[in-house]
């Protein structure tokens, strides 16, 4: 068995600005609102008609190709993790697969649908493909365009403040040496949840739910017609839907939880986390664990000021930052950690 490092990692941002102050042209709310609840001032927004949830991911994915030393045509298997993709099939991965142009060597190609959550999961499951020797540069990319599809109304205000675009990306690669590397995810998952932060329609529950008239499905027999229907425009029930409050106080439970599990395993204790790299969800969430868990400024990285929550991108965009910021070093125990839809989350310890 092998260890999987990461060899090579970059991250792509678009160049739309967009402060809190901008958004209150469409909605009613406030900087001081957004500021005091989340800690974000501002995020970005990719072009509309020119950029893409793929093509993101994709100028990420070159950087993080470029930053191992490999080729494009070395990648054996990719892993896309997103909540926000071009299609709702065929998934991120094979399109980016034909963006990079590597669709000749027709490698293997996975999408990961563990929003927040995205990026541990999808770097477990990358990890198995490398610790068995199966592959041995798998791209793995975490990356979102949330701005084309929330409700910018008032309504949607407690989602659409929140969420920002953008894409991360890892190449990993095996090693013979057991101390470093990824040495532990750990993955979770509580399904009775999965209402509680969603994006429901379309889809094809079909009222199964008992919701039939909530969502306007057809009283018939008639197959079909029950996708998308004009109440479901009408009421804006194609956004995604949050209860905030309580996926706040799940996740403040739940990210301290699979840390320690984490560090269980490897007999290790918090204080010999050198840098605690949390999903972005809320600066308040990151700030609860960081006392939670009795670490320093130093050793929490928190970049959600300027992008907000960037789901399955926000990990890889962070570790990137903040290796270039030198915060990240040789030897340096690094910590992920996940919570989000489904409710899902996750781990891993890092030696790097
Ligand atoms: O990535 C993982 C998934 N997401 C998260 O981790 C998010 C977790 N949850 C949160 O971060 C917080 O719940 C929010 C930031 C989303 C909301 O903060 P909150 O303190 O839980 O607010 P709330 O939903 O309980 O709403 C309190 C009030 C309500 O007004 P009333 O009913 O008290 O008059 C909301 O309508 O705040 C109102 N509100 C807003 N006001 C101004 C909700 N969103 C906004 C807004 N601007 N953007």
């Amino acid at each position: 068995m092998f260890n999987s490092v990461i060899a090579g990692i970059g991250r792509y941002i678009p160049e739309r600005v967009v402060t809190n102050d901008d958004l209150t042209q469409y909605m009613d709310t406030t900087n001081e609102w957004i500021i005091e609840r989340t800690g974000i001032e501002e995020r970005h927004y990719a072009t509309k008609h020119k950029e893409t949830t793929t093509t993101m991911g994709a100028l990420a994915a070159e950087r993080a190709i470029a930053d191992a030393g490999i080729d494009k045509e070395d990648i054996d298997f990719i892993v896309f993790a997103t909540l926000s993709p071009d299609y709702f099939f065929p998934g991120c991965g094979v399109l980016v697969q034909r963006e990079l142009g590597i669709n000749h060597c027709e490698m293997g190609a996975i999408d990961i649908r563990n929003q927040c959550s995205g990026f541990i999961y999808g770097l477990s499951v990358a990890d198995q493909f490398v610790k068995t020797g199966m592959y041995k540069n798998v791209l793995l990319i975490g990356a979102e365009m949330h701005s084309m599809g929330m409700d910018f109304d008032t309504r949607g205000r407690n989602v659409s403040v929140i969420f920002g675009d953008g894409a991360g990306a890892v190449v990993l690669q095996p090693t013979e040496d057991p101390e470093r590397g990824i040495l532990t995810t750990h993955l979770h998952a509580n399904g009775s949840y999965a209402e509680e932060l969603a994006l429901i329609t379309p889809g094809s529950h079909g009222g199964y739910h008992g919701d039939i008239e909530k969502y306007g499905f057809p009283d018939n027999d008639h197959p079909g017609g029950i996708y998308l229907t004009q109440k479901m425009l009408d009421d804006h029930l194609i956004y995604p839907q949050m209860n905030g409050p309580l996926v706040f106080k799940t996740a403040v439970q739940k990210f301290p939880q699979v840390i320690h599990e984490a560090l269980t395993k490897l007999n290790l204790s918090a204080s010999d986390i050198d840098m605690l790299i949390p999903h972005q969800a809320n600066l308040r969430i990151s700030q609860f664990v960081q006392r939670v868990l009795k670490l320093s400024d130093d050793q929490v990285y928190n970049n959600i000021d300027k992008y907000g929550n960037t789901t399955a991108a926000s990990i890889p965009i962070a570790l990137s930052e903040a290796i270039d910021l030198g915060k990240v070093k040789e030897g340096d125990l690094v910590c992920l950690a996940a919570f989000g839809s489904g409710f899902t989350w996750g781990s891993a310890l890092i030696r790097w």
